[in-house]
Order: structure tokens, then sequence, then C-alpha cells
């Protein structure tokens, strides 16, 4: 037993993590690896609720993306990394849950609703039951936090009434986990748009310096700003949402804005030094990633080791959901 409180939360694996995962998760989760303990979840059944026809991506995905949770300063030796599809026990309470859960309320689910809506797709039954799904990786650990971004609130929301449902009908058994927000900036696409890895506007953490000043030259700016002497604009413009958080200098930082504003520096300078301090910033990172990705039977190493860890708690909750549910009661009649 541990005396610390129990975290867990968890990403689909669906490709590199870039910078706008590393500063709206990753580097919180690092942080919080001192202070609870942590299951870290690879949600690879998840993936398959919307993207079940490319099953060769999913390996090389999770491979990817372990790769970076690590480059970012996860350590497997503090936190348990999990496979969700390695323990079964995550599958078989999802289906016990699914029954305290009516289908209008999944339904009414926001990111249901959008989902289908957005992607004009005739849903699955694993689409409507994603968040039932989620419950069931956050409570099979009792975890009492869920770090996470906002989108994911009406699933946590869902969790907690499954917790409350569960224990109002069959015993105390599960504690209503708590959302943790974090309070990072949204770090804009480098065309302003939200970034996403398949839009071609996100900066990954394996790309190289090279790439990466390439793709910061390309940036979005201040569209009013014809030439370097006309008043720019800081607002709004990704370029400068970038410079708040890599350069940590808040003199440097505030003599740019400062410069920009009043027309004395160029876009072409102000990137320049974008890239030259990300790149400083993002360089420990790469150098971790670059050892890990060269040794990738590590990686696996690493995912048994947490699914060991996890699967004892995970099938004595199995266990006593079953028997409180009136389950495998055999072995005592
Ligand atoms: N739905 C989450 C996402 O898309 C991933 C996820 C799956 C998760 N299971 C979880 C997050 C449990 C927190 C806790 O980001």
């Amino acid at each position: 037993m541990s005396i610390f409180k129990r975290i867990l939360t968890g990403h689909r694996p669906t490709g590199p993590r870039h910078i706008g995962h590393l500063y709206g998760t990753l580097i919180n989760w690092t942080a919080m690896q001192h202070t609870y303990e942590c299951f870290f979840l690879v949600a690879d059944l998840h993936v398959l609720t919307t993207d079940f026809n490319h099953p060769q991506h999913i390996r090389n995905n999770t491979l990817e993306m372990v790769t970076d949770w690590l480059a970012a300063g996860i350590d497997p030796q503090r936190a348990a990394l999990i496979l969700q599809s390695t323990i079964p026990e995550h599958v078989q309470l999802s289906m016990l849950f699914s029954m305290l859960v009516t289908v209008a309320r999944l339904e009414r689910v926001p990111t249901y609703k959008d989902q289908t809506s957005e992607l004009n797709l005739n849903p699955s039954l694993g689409l409507l039951t994603y968040p039932v799904l989620q419950a069931a990786d956050i409570l099979l650990y009792k975890a009492e936090t869920v770090p996470v971004g906002e989108d994911q609130l009406p699933h946590l929301e869902l969790t907690r009434e499954i917790a409350r449902r569960f224990n109002q009908l069959y015993g105390e058994t599960f504690p209503e986990p708590e959302a943790l927000l974090s309070n990072t900036p949204r770090i804009p696409g480098i065309d302003n748009r939200t970034m996403h890895t398949s839009r071609g506007n996100a900066i990954f953490l394996k790309d190289s310096p090279e790439e990466t000043t390439r793709k910061v030259k390309q940036m979005y700016t201040d569209p009013t700003r014809l030439r370097a002497s006309d008043p720019g604009h800081v607002e709004g413009n990704p370029v400068f949402d970038y410079l708040d958080i890599f350069e940590t200098d808040t003199f440097v930082l505030n003599e740019m804005k400062d410069l920009y504003r009043a027309g004395k520096i160029g876009d072409v300078a102000v990137k320049a030094h974008l890239a030259l301090v990300m790149n400083e910033t993002l360089a420990p990172l790469r150098e971790r990633r670059r050892q890990f990705a060269s040794h990738p039977e590590q990686i696996i190493d690493i995912l048994n080791a947490g699914t060991e860890r996890a699967r004892p708690v995970a099938k004595e909750t199995l266990q006593e959901v079953m028997n409180k549910m009136g389950l495998s009661t055999l072995k005592v009649l």
C-alpha cells in the first residue's frame, strides 16, 4: 500500500506526441510522479471506437507514444505504464458497469454527440459505451484523482455517477474520483488553429531541430502587418503564444513584445529567436527520446512491468465487484 493518493490518467495511442501534449499534460504528469502513486494508461481499446480499420497502426502508435512519454520524463520506476488491452479486467468491469447506465444517459454525453454529428458517422455500440470503459479504467484502480483536460470532464462526471450508483446499490466500494485540471495555456498549431496530430500543424517531440525551425518559419503571425516597420499585434499571435512558454527570461520576452508592437523588429527575427529557444528547451528531451527509440524492446519491457504491477489490483477489484453484484459465488455453494 502506498501512502500517496492514487491517480490514473491516460491517452489514446493515436501517434507521436506534440508540444501541445507536452505542455498540456506530460509536464504535469511528470511533476505528479513525486506526490502521487501514478498509473498512466495507454488506452488502445478506446482507439478502436472510431479507428477499427487500421489494425497495423496501433502497435506503432503505441511505441511512438510511450517513447514520447518517457522522453518527457515519465519514470517507469515511479509510475506504472499500463497497456489497457493486456488487462482483460478493463473490459470485464466495463461490461458490469454497462448494466448501471442507461442508453439515454450515454446519448447525452457531449463528446458522443459532437463526434456523431461531426463525423457524420453511424455510431457503433463501442463508441456509445466509450465513457463506460473509461469509468472502468479509473475505478478498476480506485483512483481518487484523474488529471485530464477540460474536454474529458463529461466522462469524469459519468465515472462519478457510476461510482455513486454502485456504492448505493452494493455498499461502499469506490471513491468518487476528482478531476484535476491543468492550468497550462493551450498551445495553438502553427496555423493558429487547434494543434492536431493529423492536421499538419503540429510540432512533434520527435521533430529534429531543423524540422522545428522549418515549421516555426512557416508559422502564422499577425496578418495585419505587411512590413517589419508596421506596429505588430502580440495578442492572438501564435509566435508570441509560443514565446510565452519557451522564452523563460521575462526581460527578453517583454523586450521582444515591445519591439514588435513598436514595429522595430521583424517576424523573421522573432521566429529565428523562437526556433532557437525551442530547440534549446527540447534538446534534453530529444536526447532521451533518441536513446529510447533505439531500444524498442525496452518499451515492451516497461509496458510488461507496468501491467504486472497493475494486474493484481485489477483482479482484486473485479472479484469484489462480481461478488457484490451476485456473480461468481459457485466456489462457496
Ligand atoms: N478519453 C481519454 C482521451 O481521449 C483517454 C482515456 C482513456 C483516459 N481512459 C482514461 C483518460 C482514463 C483518463 C482516465 O484523452
